[in-house]
């Protein structure tokens, strides 16, 4: 199929879905006993004139048989007095676990609508949507989040988010919910034991059941209701939302030639996705590429949704499988051969057209800013040396201090840093060939590019740069985690963003510990990104501080985007400033 069938065969897709009740199958009864909404109210993907809403129904009664007739309400206030109206008739589908899809058309761009469900008597908490702009637009606001690990603290990034002002959309990476289950030595369990945050079901997700048990979970904190409910989300999954360190072919615990159940597990996870996410509808068979998706904002921005996990990855290196040793030597020679091979992918051929192809449009449509939504970073990062970044004694006292795999993993990354690989194979760095495609498209269009990121549990500004480390290509502003752990977390006291932004050219700013969000404003000249960081995430109590705040510039002189010039920044133990304002060239 040509890519441009394929976005056609998208758009007609998103109407298909759209036609509300009359598009899904009447089941012989409607269930008409009580009902509560336990889960809140969602939105997504808008466009200057519809919106995705999302809601679920829990059926009270024993014999839950039947869709739920839903009725939706949607005014342009929060008290619903003005422009009221109501669209009866909606269903809650039984087969899609009693979740609610509806598009809602008929909107007018740029506008701030309310909207709240009800049915059998009761009623819903109210969202807020905002449909995008046209034309003429100054300044837009954002907020970036990924990876909620529900074990290991609470949801207060969430929360935080939810009482943002003026928030045009969030922009949600990935690992929106984790897979792993409640054993001790489940990821993140050390802190959900203390502070009895126990992922349901107890084990790993492997059915449907399974998926949308812990998706349910999620959406009954309240915290992530109140983010929801604020404005609209613009969600990618990462490898989380399916199983570890997951592909085009498998994940970490499968093997390619056991495909049968790991393809049972994807499309396990994905249907579980699309019933409890506000995300248009993807084809029948076709549910990675719906993912990869772009929304224009007036002539001020456009972001691309791309899909780096299950369309076109291979599968990532492993430096314990694929680096070959000589002595204490690596063969970084071969390593990196291997690494380069072009035929290895990350978006693959079709999403790489799409995405070649709208860069250029939204360019020639005289759009400002073209903002990647993207999983996983894509600066270059060596593994830096903490070992030369601190003293020798508190090194030692450091190292004692640590586990065995954690002291394996700080005493490899010592030991790689000496030479020019990698640190992080399941990021683009472990896609060199595919990266510079994506560059390429970026330098074709002469598009005006911020990369966005999660997946990493830091925060990040970096600048990206072509592979002869020549032309600028364009920066990246990489989120935190909500809560899950990083590399900060067990080296509390050593100073890895110093020691990053030290090794790796393209890092200027690494905080290697906050939990938080990325606050990210646009206009004309600017793109501000505030790094706000959570108190704490096992504390009930917090609260949110801008702990780094960062300023990319355009360069109409060259048409890319200019330096990452920082603005404000705090002290070393939350990360550090490694260079001054970048030049502009
Ligand atoms: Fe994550």
């Amino acid at each position: 199929m040509s890519m441009m069938n394929r976005r056609d065969l998208l758009r007609a897709l998103a109407v298909a879905t759209a036609a509300g009740p009359a598009a899904y199958a009447t089941p012989l009864t409607l269930y008409r006993g009580p009902v509560q909404f336990k889960h809140g109210v969602a939105s997504g993907d808008p466009g200057p004139h519809d919106v995705v809403l999302w809601t679920r129904v829990t059926p009270q009664g024993d014999a839950k048989h039947g869709d739920v007739a839903v009725d939706l309400e949607i005014a342009l206030d929060p008290a619903f007095r003005e422009g009221n109206r109501l669209l009866p008739g909606l269903r809650a589908v039984a087969s899609r676990d009693y979740t609610l899809k509806h598009v809602l058309r008929n909107l007018q761009q740029g506008t701030d609508y309310y909207y709240r469900f009800h049915s059998q008597g009761s009623t819903s908490p109210t969202g807020r949507i905002r449909t995008l702009p046209q034309g003429e637009v100054d300044s837009l606001r954002f907020a970036v989040a990924s990876c909620a690990l529900w074990s290991s603290g609470y949801f207060h990034a969430y929360d935080a988010i939810a009482n943002m002002e003026g928030l045009d959309a969030v922009f949600h990476l990935g690992d929106y919910i984790y897979e792993y289950g409640s054993a001790a030595g489940d990821y993140g369990m050390r802190i959900g034991n203390r502070i009895g945050r126990m992922p349901e079901p107890a084990h790993r997700l492997q059915s449907l059941a399974d998926y949308r048990q812990r998706h349910a979970q999620y959406k009954s904190d309240q915290q992530l209701q109140r983010a929801h409910a604020c404005a609209p989300w613009i969600t990618v999954w990462d490898d989380h939302e399916l199983a570890n360190n997951s592909w085009h072919s498998g994940d970490e615990a499968t093997e390619e030639e056991d495909s049968a159940p790991w393809n049972a597990k994807k499309i396990a996870a994905l249907r579980a996705y699309y019933e409890w996410m506000p995300i248009r509808e993807p084809l029948a068979n076709d549910r990675q590429s719906a993912a990869c998706r772009s929304f224009r904002f007036g002539d001020l921005l456009e972001l691309f949704m791309v899909e780096s996990r299950l369309t076109g990855r291979d599968r990532a290196l492993d430096y314990k499988q694929d680096l070959q040793w000589d002595g204490d030597q690596p063969d970084t020679a071969s390593f990196q051969a291997l690494l380069e091979n072009p035929a290895r992918e990350m978006l693959g051929a079709w999403q790489t057209d799409w995405l070649r192809q709208s860069l250029s449009q939204s360019v020639a449509a005289g759009v400002n800013w073209q903002v990647l939504g993207n999983q996983v970073l894509m600066a270059r990062v060596a593994a830096p040396s903490v070992r030369s970044a601190m003293p020798a004694r508190l090194w030692e006292e450091l190292l004692g201090r640590l586990s065995g795999p954690q002291r394996e993993r700080v005493l490899r990354n010592e030991l790689l840093s000496a030479h020019d690989i990698p640190s992080n194979l399941d990021s683009w760095d472990g896609y060199p060939a595919a990266r510079s495609r994506v560059y390429d498209a970026i330098r074709e269009a002469n598009a005006r590019v911020v990369a966005l990121a999660g997946d990493t549990h830091m925060f990040w500004a970096n600048e990206l740069w072509d592979d002869q480390g020549r032309q600028r290509v364009a920066v990246e502003l990489a989120t935190t985690s909500l809560t899950s752990p990083s590399y900060g977390d067990y080296l509390p006291e050593a100073p890895i963003g110093t020691a990053m932004a030290a090794r790796s050219r393209e890092v200027i700013y690494n905080d290697p510990k906050s939990k938080g969000y990325l606050d990210i404003t646009f206009d004309r000249n600017h793109v501000t990104a505030s790094f706000i960081s959570m108190s704490s995430v096992t504390e009930k109590d917090y609260t949110a501080s801008t702990t780094a705040q960062f300023t990319a510039r355009r360069d109409d002189g060259k048409g890319q985007v200019g330096g990452v010039v920082a603005t404000a920044a705090t002290g070393p133990d939350r990360g550090a400033v490694a260079r001054g304002p970048a030049s502009m060239t």
